[in-house]
């Protein structure tokens, strides 16, 4: 394994793995991305004339850019980050979704048969386990438990982790699946829970929390998600899948307060809003084979990972003020406005 192509390395997790991957590593890295609304050069600015990085603009659903590519950055691995990942613009218009995370990922999975290559690692999401109960806190989701999705992003996520499955299965490819809980750290867009209440606090603005704020996520600091990649990346079995968590369980409404306190503004800015159709109510993951199989561990612990993608978004307030304008301010108003607030 020496280069990497990097799908989706332009967004929140794929810039911080990119980051990662240089810093420890010697592999080369291809970034390639279609640059939507979620993807922004600005994240890597500090590595773009590293000679081992470099950016390709394209489109996980255009083979002739993907195998062009491959073959002009002698590719042997693909790491697939690129995807539509907000639930709730999933839940406005879902067409997009399926179009890159399953036609995407299809696509991918054919240049790569073509071509051959060491390692396809397709980067999923614990939300594709569905929703666990609250009052049985011991249950959690093992590599196990049946897939069963209640958003149209969790069905598109799946609907491409069951094509790497039969691409393992039918023609031998050595895939691997990562399915890794709630991330935070910088570069986060803002239209996800932490960020969005970073940003909101910062502004005085109001929060909005869906239903009872009661709905609970294990939260694991992104670079912590983007080690646990390159371990299964170097020493995963093809064919198997690989959960990743923080052992971190939060009440989204305790997520809210603590960024409140941290910031040194209101509780009273906390509003309550109509809850999202379809919110799963928990998530939480069982992280034990990857701990046990490849060593992995969680580097980062909660309260000095908030407190630093706090201090992150405190320092970067040109980045999120730029990425917030224009088109997420519409998508904003779309999806907050017609639901009923109180306090
Ligand atoms: N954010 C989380 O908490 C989380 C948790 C588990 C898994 N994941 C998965 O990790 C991956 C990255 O998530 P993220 O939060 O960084 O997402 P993001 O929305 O911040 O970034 C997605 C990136 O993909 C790019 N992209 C979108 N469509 C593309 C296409 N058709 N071709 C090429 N590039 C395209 C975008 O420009 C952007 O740079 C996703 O696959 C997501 O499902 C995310």
């Amino acid at each position: 394994m020496k280069n990497i192509l990097v799908t989706g390395g332009a967004g929140f997790i794929g810039s911080n793995f990119v980051r990662f991957v240089l810093k420890n590593t010697e592999y080369k890295v291809t970034n390639f991305d279609k640059l939507t609304y979620a993807g922004n050069l600005e994240n890597l600015i500090e590595i773009e004339s590293n000679p081992n990085y470099k950016f390709v603009k394209g489109d996980i659903c255009d083979s002739a850019a993907v195998e062009k590519t491959m073959v002009q950055n002698d590719i042997d691995t693909i790491v697939n980050f690129a995807a539509e990942s907000h639930v709730d613009r999933s839940i406005l218009g879902s067409k997009d979704f399926i179009i890159t995370n399953v036609l995407g990922t299809q696509t991918l999975l054919d240049v790569f048969k073509k071509l051959g290559g060491e390692r396809f690692l397709q980067v999923s999401t614990d939300e594709v386990y569905g929703s666990l109960p609250e009052d049985m806190p011991e249950l959690k989701f093992t590599e196990e438990t049946p897939v069963t999705t209640n958003s149209p992003y969790s069905a598109s996520k799946a609907g491409a982790d069951l094509l790497c499955n039969a691409y393992y299965h039918t023609h031998g490819l050595p895939v691997l699946i990562t399915r890794c809980s709630n991330n935070y750290g910088p570069y986060q867009f803002p239209e996800k829970l932490i960020p969005l209440m970073i940003v909101k606090a910062m502004n005085d603005e109001h929060l909005p929390v869906y239903g009872d704020g009661k709905n609970i996520r294990d939260w694991l600091y992104v670079d912590d998600h983007c080690s646990a990649i390159l371990a299964v990346l170097e020493r995963g079995n093809p064919g198997e899948v690989y959960n990743i968590g923080g052992n971190n369980e939060w009440f989204n409404i305790d997520i809210v307060k603590l960024i409140l306190e941290k910031l040194g503004r209101s509780q009273e800015l906390i509003t309550y809003v109509k809850d999202r159709p379809g919110h799963d109510r928990r998530y939480a993951i069982d992280s034990a084979k990857i701990t046990r199989e490849l060593g992995w561990e969680p580097a980062y612990r909660f309260p000095e990972g908030i407190e630093h993608t706090i201090k992150w978004y405190q320092e970067n307030e040109d980045w999120w003020r730029k990425v917030m304008s224009g088109e997420y301010e519409k998508y904003y108003k779309e999806n907050y406005s017609s639901k009923e607030t109180h306090h």
